[in-house]
C-alpha cells in the first residue's frame, strides 16, 4: 500500500498532495503572506546541532514522558487543526483514534468538524481542547464544560489569531469557505472523485462544537476569536478550569511571564505554523529565552516546523517539555485517514528512538543542553 511505502513525513506530504484537491491541499500546506515564517520554522531546526555520545548502553530506549498532567508515550502531541473533515472523511475522529493507539495527546480545535463527545469516544489517551475565545465569552465557557464532561484533561487557549493571517495562495484558490472558488479549483475537485464522493457523503461542518446547527457565515464570523482578548480572560478561565491550562501562540518572553502570572500552567510556543504573523521568528529559536523567562513555573511546548523525530530531541535539548505537530499528522490524515496518522506517528516515533540510540541516551529526561553544539556552558 502507498502508506507503507511512506518512510518520512515528506513522503506523506507528497501522498497528501496527490490525494487532495489543490485548494484543500493548499489550505493545509500554506502560510501567511510570503511564507517566510513557514519556511524559517523548518530551516531553524537545521541550524540546531547535537553532539552525540557513544559507547553508552542503549539496548533499551524509553521515549515516554509527562506533560499537561498526563503520562504519554512520547513527547509529541497532535496539535489542533480546524476543519479536519476537509482533508479526510475520517476527520478528527480518525486522528484522535491514531493518537490513542500511540498513547499521546490529541487536541481538538474549536473550529473542528467533530464534537468533544465524539473525540471522547475515539480516544482514551489524554486529550486537550483548544479554545478560541469569542466576543460572547459564554460560548467558550460552554465548550469548556462540554470538553470536561467528555473527558478532556487539558485546555489550550489560542491567542495568536485576533484576525486570520493572509494565506494568499489559499485565498486565490477560494479557501477557506465562503470565499468564491475559481474554475480551476472546481476542476481540481472534480479531478479527485474519491475525495469528492467522501466529502459529499459525510458533509463535514466546521465549528460543530460551537453550534447545535450548521452555522451560517454570519454566525461563524461572530463566533470568531475576540479582538479584545486579554490576560484577564485567562484569569477568568482559571476560575472554571482547574486542570492543565496552556496558552498557545505566545512568542515573547513578556507574554510567557504574564501568561504564567495569570494562571497558565503551560506555554505553547508557536507562530501557528507560519500561518499568522509572517515576521514571527521560529519558535525553536525563541525557546532558550522563554525557558529562561519562565523557568520551572510552567511547561513549555514548542510547535512549528517539526518534521523529524530528531527535531523533537533538539527542542528538548533546548529546554522544551514536549513538542506539538500540525501539518505532519494531517498530511497523514489526508493520505490515508486514521491509518495515515498512525503512519505519521510511527515514522516520528521510530526516528525519535533511532536518534536517541545514536545520541547515546535512553530516557527523554537525559536529553539536555549538554548535547547542544556549539557547547553552552561547561560540558562534563
Ligand atoms: C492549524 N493550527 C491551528 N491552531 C489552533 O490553535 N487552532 C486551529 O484551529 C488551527 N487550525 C489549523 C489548521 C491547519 C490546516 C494548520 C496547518 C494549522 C496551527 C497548529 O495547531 C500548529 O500550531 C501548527 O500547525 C504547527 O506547525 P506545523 O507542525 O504545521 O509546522
Amino acid at each position: 500500500r502507498a502508506l507503507e511505502r511512506c518512510v518520512s513525513i515528506e513522503d506523506l506530504h507528497r501522498l497528501a498532495k496527490r490525494r487532495l484537491p489543490a485548494p484543500m491541499f493548499e489550505y493545509l500546506r500554506g502560510g501567511a503572506e510570503d511564507e517566510r515564517a513557514l519556511r524559517n520554522n523548518c530551516e531553524a531546526f537545521s541550524r540546531v546541532q547535537l553532539i552525540p555520545n557513544t559507547m553508552r548502553d542503549v539496548s533499551r530506549v524509553d521515549t515516554s514522558t509527562h506533560v499537561l498532567g498526563s503520562d504519554i508515550a512520547m513527547p509529541l502531541l497532535l496539535g489542533p487543526v480546524g476543519y479536519a473533515g476537509m482533508f479526510h472523511h475520517e476527520r478528527e475522529i480518525g486522528a484522535a483514534a491514531a493518537a490513542d493507539k500511540h498513547k499521546t495527546f490529541y487536541s481538538l480545535a474549536t473550529w473542528g468538524s467533530s464534537t468533544p463527545e465524539e473525540i471522547g469516544v475515539a480516544s482514551a489517551a489524554p486529550k486537550m481542547m483548544q479554545l478560541y475565545i469569542p466576543a460572547d465569552r459564554e460560548r467558550a465557557y460552554a465548550l469548556v464544560d462540554r470538553a470536561k464532561a467528555a473527558g478532556f484533561t487539558a485546555l489550550c487557549v489560542t491567542v495568536d489569531t485576533p484576525v486570520q493571517g493572509s494565506r494568499e495562495q489559499a485565498w486565490r484558490m477560494g479557501m477557506p469557505p465562503p470565499a468564491r472558488m475559481p474554475l480551476s479549483s472546481y476542476l481540481s475537485i472534480l479531478g479527485h472523485p474519491q475525495w469528492l464522493f467522501n466529502f459529499i457523503k459525510n458533509r463535514p461542518i466546521a465549528g460543530v462544537s460551537l453550534f447545535d446547527h450548521p452555522p451560517s457565515p454570519q454566525e461563524m464570523m461572530e463566533a470568531g476569536p475576540a479582538k479584545d482578548l486579554s490576560f484577564d480572560d485567562i484569569t477568568r478561565l482559571r476560575e472554571r478550569w482547574d486542570g492543565p491550562l496552556a496558552i498557545k501562540g505566545v512568542l515573547s518572553t513578556q507574554d510567557a511571564r504574564l501568561a504564567v502570572e495569570h494562571g497558565a500552567t503551560a506555554i505553547i510556543l508557536s507562530n501557528h505554523g507560519g500561518r499568522q504573523f509572517d515576521a514571527a521568528p521560529a519558535p525553536i529559536d525563541l525557546l532558550p529565552a522563554v525557558v529562561d523567562a519562565v523557568g520551572e513555573r510552567a511547561e513549555i511546548i514548542v510547535d512549528g516546523g517539526i518534521r523529524r523525530g530528531v527535531d523533537v530531541l533538539k527542542a528538548i535539548a533546548l529546554g522544551a517539555t514536549a513538542c506539538m505537530i500540525g501539518r505532519p499528522y494531517v498530511y497523514g490524515l489526508a493520505a490515508g485517514g486514521q491509518a495515515g496518522v498512525e503512519r505519521a506517528l510511527q515514522i516520528l516515533k521510530d526516528e525519535l528512538e533511532r536518534n536517541m540510540v545514536l545520541m547515546g541516551v535512553t530516557r527523554i529526561a537525559d536529553v539536555d543542553g549538554r548535547f547542544l553544539y556549539p557547547m553552552r556552558g561547561s560540558v562534563d
